[in-house]
């Protein structure tokens, strides 16, 4: 079974894309971005700091690794992608246990399909993720924060098939609403556009498509994207497996998609996915040297750092660049200040050398996969603003250097320590009496949850636990 499949011409020599752009590119460690990067074979190097960021060879196309530790990113990449592995052979192995046993027909046929789907759905991400060789690396114990705990190979994987299997509707839809505000605006024209949050990519497609565009950058934090984005643009094909969250009858609780473009024609030759890894924390970008930001569906990912992001997005512009975003506000932060109504965030801009030139809301569909009887319908929130000068929004979240000022709230904090919290309690219910369901029980009280939910969580603690 080969995951990837791409035509004949992807695979000469790279495309110029992003990577040949060298001037857009900065060192993402380094605040002083008018210190370029410069190219050492498959390497890029900081003049300044030295710092080598490796330029990964994927599906015919170049992918810049411009996360600010590029090592220790690798390594934490790795452990996700041991993590994801870990826990699909959880699943496997409970399924095999459940076929051991008694079963109604249409269970075991459906825990079958799920088994082989889960086995195939391995592999595939696998091969997906083996441009990027992240085996080679050990995460760095002492860097681990780097990048957000919340961020997983599988995150918003739905998007995926949204993007280039059944989702064609809802990339309209969404296009249409910033368009809408594109048009108040009367922006016709994108020059360097650069995508933060890009995703699989569709949206970018076809902003850059149908409106001028001098070039089209996305940027990520996930490498399954950038794999998924490098195949479609070279007018290849992608497997894989789509597990719907409330399957509409027994054969689609796991279904094989194939993800590809489907206008042919415009492949002839591929195109440059201009394909660029990083944390939107730490921008490899050079101030000012895109004419329109996009920012689809992720300002309310980063709760407690809108301010952060408008600093950013406004040193990624000149003077009369163009900010388009669109998206839900669903910021969904423990600390209440943190949590944006539309209102909040325009005011912010507005504060931030910007001017809002458009806004509208619009409601769309979302993530509704055929397969699937649960479908979402979103207010999204689009606007269209113009940076009218520059602002010091650095954002970044140092602690303080005194031992009285409050520690400022970071949502990546809180995760981190349910996490630990959670490890604690179930550790430490480990007395040498209690067996795996007694802990199990204590935990899904405790947290309200169904008892499978909390087995799996228990039981990958354990296991990590015990393979140390
Ligand atoms: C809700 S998804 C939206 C994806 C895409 N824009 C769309 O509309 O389908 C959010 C995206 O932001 C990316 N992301 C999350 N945190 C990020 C970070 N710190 N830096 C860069 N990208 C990030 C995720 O990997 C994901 O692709």
């Amino acid at each position: 079974m080969n995951t990837i499949a791409l035509p004949e011409s992807a695979h000469p020599a790279a495309p110029p894309g992003v990577a040949g752009s060298l001037h857009l590119l900065a060192c993402p460690n380094c605040r002083d971005k008018s210190a370029p990067l410069y190219r050492e074979n498959r390497h890029f190097r900081c003049r300044r700091c030295k710092t080598r960021y490796p330029v990964i060879r994927c599906n015919g196309d170049e992918v810049p690794w411009l996360y600010p530790q590029p090592a220790s990113a690798f390594g934490q990449w790795h452990d996700r992608h041991v993590r994801l592995s870990a826990e699909l052979e959880a699943d496997i192995e409970r399924i095999n246990n459940k076929l051991d046993g008694y079963l109604y027909p249409t269970t075991r046929k459906r825990l079958e399909r799920l088994l082989r789907a889960k086995r195939d759905f391995a592999r595939q991400i696998e091969h997906l993720l083996s441009p990027f060789e992240l085996s080679a690396y050990q995460a760095d114990n002492n860097q681990r924060a780097l990048l957000p705990q919340s961020q997983t190979i599988t995150s918003y994987q739905t998007n995926i098939f949204r993007d280039w299997v059944w989702g064609k509707d809802e990339i309209e839809a969404a296009y249409a609403a910033v368009q809408t505000v594109l048009q108040q605006a009367r922006v016709s024209r994108l020059g360097k556009l650069i995508t933060l949050g890009a995703g699989p990519g569709a949206l970018p497609y076809l902003l850059e498509q149908r409106l001028p565009t001098e070039l089209s950058v996305k940027f990520d934090i996930n490498p399954l994207f950038a794999a998924v984005n490098t195949a479609m643009m070279a007018g290849g094909s992608v497997e894989l497996i789509e597990f719907p969250t409330a399957p509409v009858n027994l054969n689609h609780c796991a279904l094989t998609r194939t993800c590809r473009l489907d206008n042919t024609a415009a492949y002839e030759h591929p195109i440059p996915s201009n394909y660029v890894l990083g944390d939107v924390s730490h921008m490899p970008f050079v101030d000012a040297g895109f004419d329109t930001v996009f920012t689809p569906w992720l300002v309310d990912l980063l709760p407690g750092q809108t301010d952060a992001l408008i600093g950013a997005v406004n040193r990624l512009l000149p003077a009369g660049g163009t900010w388009l975003c669109t998206g839900s506000m669903n910021f969904l932060s423990a600390e209440p200040s943190a949590n944006l109504c539309a209102e909040e965030l325009m005011e912010r801009i507005r504060y931030s050398g910007f001017v809002v030139k458009a806004h509208d809301s619009a409601r769309l569909p979302y993530l509704q996969s055929p397969a699937s009887a649960h479908h979402r319908n979103e207010r999204v929130f689009s606007f269209c603003a113009t940076k009218t000068h520059e602002v010091d929004l650095m954002g970044e979240q140092n602690p303080p250097a005194d031992a009285v000022t409050p520690l400022p709230v970071n949502p990546d904090t809180r995760y981190t320590a349910s996490n630990y919290l959670l490890r604690a309690q179930v550790l430490s219910a480990i007395d040498g009496k209690r067996n795996i369901n007694d802990i199990t029980q204590a935990i899904a009280r405790k947290y309200d949850l169904e008892f499978d939910a909390a087995l799996r969580v228990v039981t990958g603690i354990i296991k990590e636990e015990y393979k140390r």
